[in-house]
């Protein structure tokens, strides 16, 4: 593996998650493969498990890490080649990710949507011109339209909480006062299509995401049929794909509660945090003994361990 920016980066995946159980088992065992290797998480946005999680994970293999807020700390970097740098931005990313390549052997990168322009968010500017310019393996800590660390974590905890061959997993939309990315949604779409999970998605009409991560074979508009026989019940807003980043269904039926619970198969409640107690799920449902938030957080640990060391071995 070189860069890691999606699940498409990742040969096999079955052995990448018994890769994760091994090392979920004996976290300080593999100490020797950072020893004297450097990692620098560089944050365009705001973060709790990704910042922390990256961080325990680096030290469990005996890593140094630098944490770079580009915000607070940083120059205002230009993405876009050939252009006059006559505005506020003050550095190149071009020369930004090769004295970072000088100084890291990885560099992962948060950089997520605006929000703004479809297609500039959907042509990821951010990760994919660090991955031209530097000399050193990147790592996606959340970009536009993928969230992958987080979807191999919700992989991991899937596998340990599902027994059963195919399970239906049901990734739910649910209200949010403010316009999210699609980052978490498309990522988690991609990861439960390359392993075998009966995979349901339900949202409003007008929130179909893009074509490329969910066919419009696995929506099921009506959240009951939906949730209907689901064995893990996976909710997250996003705002609009077709309009996008816009804000046109705040409906609180669309919230995950105890009624649509029920209709389940005992289904196990996820979610990737930060969430809205009572906009997304109410207190009951992530109180409940099925809720598996905190262990999904935990298991940011694992996976990022897991792509640090695959990287590092390669
Ligand atoms: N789930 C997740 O990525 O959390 P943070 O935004 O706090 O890193």
């Amino acid at each position: 593996m070189n860069h890691f920016f999606s699940v498409k980066d990742v040969d096999d995946i079955d052995a990448l998650v018994e890769e994760a159980f091994a090392i979920k088992a004996n976290p300080r065992g593999f100490e020797h493969v950072g020893r004297g290797k450097s990692i620098c998480l560089m944050f365009l946005n705001p973060s709790l498990r990704t910042r922390l999680s990256s961080q325990r994970a680096a030290q469990n293999l005996g890593m140094d890490i630098s944490v770079f807020d580009v915000g607070s700390g940083g120059w205002q970097l230009e993405f876009s080649d050939g252009v006059i740098m006559n505005g506020n931005k003050a550095e190149h990313v071009k020369e930004a990710a090769a004295v970072m390549s000088s100084y890291f052997d990885i560099i992962a990168i948060r950089a997520f949507a605006k929000l703004e322009k479809r297609e500039d968010d959907y042509s990821e500017q951010v990760l994919t011109q660090f991955m031209k310019y530097s000399s050193v393996p990147v790592i996606n800590l959340e970009s536009s339209t993928l969230h992958p660390l987080q979807s191999f974590a919700d992989l991991i905890t899937i596998r340990e909480h599902v027994s059963k061959p195919r399970p239906k997993v049901v990734l739910t939309w649910a209200p949010h006062p403010k316009a999210l990315p699609q980052a978490v949604a498309n990522s988690f779409a991609q990861w439960m299509d390359a392993v075998d999970m009966d995979l349901v998605v339900t949202h409003p009409e007008g929130y179909e995401l893009s074509e490329d991560f969910v066919p419009a074979d696995c929506i099921i508009y009506d959240p009951k049929e939906a949730f209907e026989g689901a064995d893990v019940i996976y909710a997250k807003n996003w705002s609009s794909f077709k309009d996008y980043g816009e804000v046109n269904n705040t409906d609180t039926k669309w919230m995950v509660d105890e009624n649509k619970m029920r209709l389940t198969n005992s289904a196990k409640f996820m979610h990737c945090l930060p969430v809205r107690r009572n906009m997304i799920v109410s207190d009951a449902v992530i109180d409940s003994a099925e809720s598996l938030v905190v262990e999904q957080a935990a298991n940011r640990i694992v996976s990022a361990q897991t792509i640090f060391k695959k990287i590092l071995e390669s």
